[in-house]
């Protein structure tokens, strides 16, 4: 019977976890055993979240780091590594909005700043956690960087966040194979459409429409269903998947919706 008894005591780092989607991430991994480095920007929140956790008896604790600055990644692993004596795993999840305009509209300074944490916060972990997860001789050492249904389709508008989330699914299938050797497997999440703060302001309304627009059955997805397909990715149940992009988007990704006349309609009767 499969079970996710193997993630227990595995000591992982989850960036962008004091809301969204990494603090389902966060969660979902404390809940099944695991010790859980929970990173961000946002102190206050971060340890409100890790407070949380340990009311529920997880083990997690709060670190502050910025994944776009290289010297505060390399003290987020440091601390893990000194709190826990290992690493096995790492979730790059933090990530921002851009906003959306045609492509010439963008400036160079924004180019910078979303990709400084799109991309290079990505790059940074992967380079500093999977040293640590090399030094720790991890048996079930993993990555999961969390891109989006935008790292492997175009989007009009979005040419910023697509671009950097290309990236992310390009560097997860690089070091997929350069670290299969020793072990270590690295995976990309995309998701779809999910309430969280990303949105800003929006209101419930746009929400809704932008789901009904890009999410084949006009629903948001709920961040928990991020959190269980990572722990499967932290489990030994998974030890043969590696270089995959999984997209949870309710099948956006899988080509065009095309209106259809059904011949037996009464079956939903
Ligand atoms: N929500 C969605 O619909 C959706 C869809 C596709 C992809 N994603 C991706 O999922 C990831 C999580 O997004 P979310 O929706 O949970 O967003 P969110 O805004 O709810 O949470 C993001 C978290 O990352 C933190 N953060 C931002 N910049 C940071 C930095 N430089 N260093 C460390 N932490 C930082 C924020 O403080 C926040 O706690 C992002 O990479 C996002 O691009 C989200």
């Amino acid at each position: 019977m499969a079970n996710f008894s193997s993630v227990k005591d595995k000591v992982v780092i989850v960036t962008g976890a004091a809301d969204g989607l990494g603090e389902a991430i966060a969660k979902c991994y404390a809940e099944n055993g695991m010790k859980v480095v929970v990173t961000d920007i946002n102190a206050e929140k971060g340890r409100q979240t890790v407070k949380q956790m340990r009311k529920q008896g997880g083990d997690a604790s709060f670190f502050q780091a910025d994944v776009s600055s290289e010297q505060e990644v390399v003290d987020m692993i440091e601390f893990t590594v000194n709190a826990y004596g290992r690493l096995d795993g790492l979730v790059n999840n933090a990530g921002i909005a851009a906003p959306n305009r045609p492509l010439h509209e963008y400036s160079a300074e924004e180019f910078d700043r979303v990709t400084s944490v799109d991309l290079k916060g990505v790059f940074l972990g992967m380079k500093h956690g999977v040293e640590a997860i090399l030094k720790s001789k991890s048996p079930g050492g993993f990555i999961v960087n969390i891109a989006s249904l935008a790292g492997i389709l175009g989007n009009s508008s979005m040419g910023l966040y697509t671009s950097s989330k290309h990236g992310v699914v390009g560097l997860t299938k690089s070091a997929a194979l350069d670290y299969a050797p020793y072990n270590i497997t690295v995976n990309t999440i995309c998701p779809g459409t999910f309430r969280t703060a990303i949105w800003g302001q929006a209101t419930e309304a746009v929400i809704q429409d932008f789901a009904a627009i890009i999410s084949p059955n006009a629903k948001l997805g709920d961040p928990r269903e991020i959190g269980h397909l990572a722990l499967f990715l932290a489990s030994d149940l998974a030890r043969y998947i590696s270089g995959a992009a999984i997209p949870i988007d309710a099948g956006a990704s899988a080509g065009k919706l095309t209106p259809a006349k059904w011949e037996r309609p009464e079956i939903l009767e």
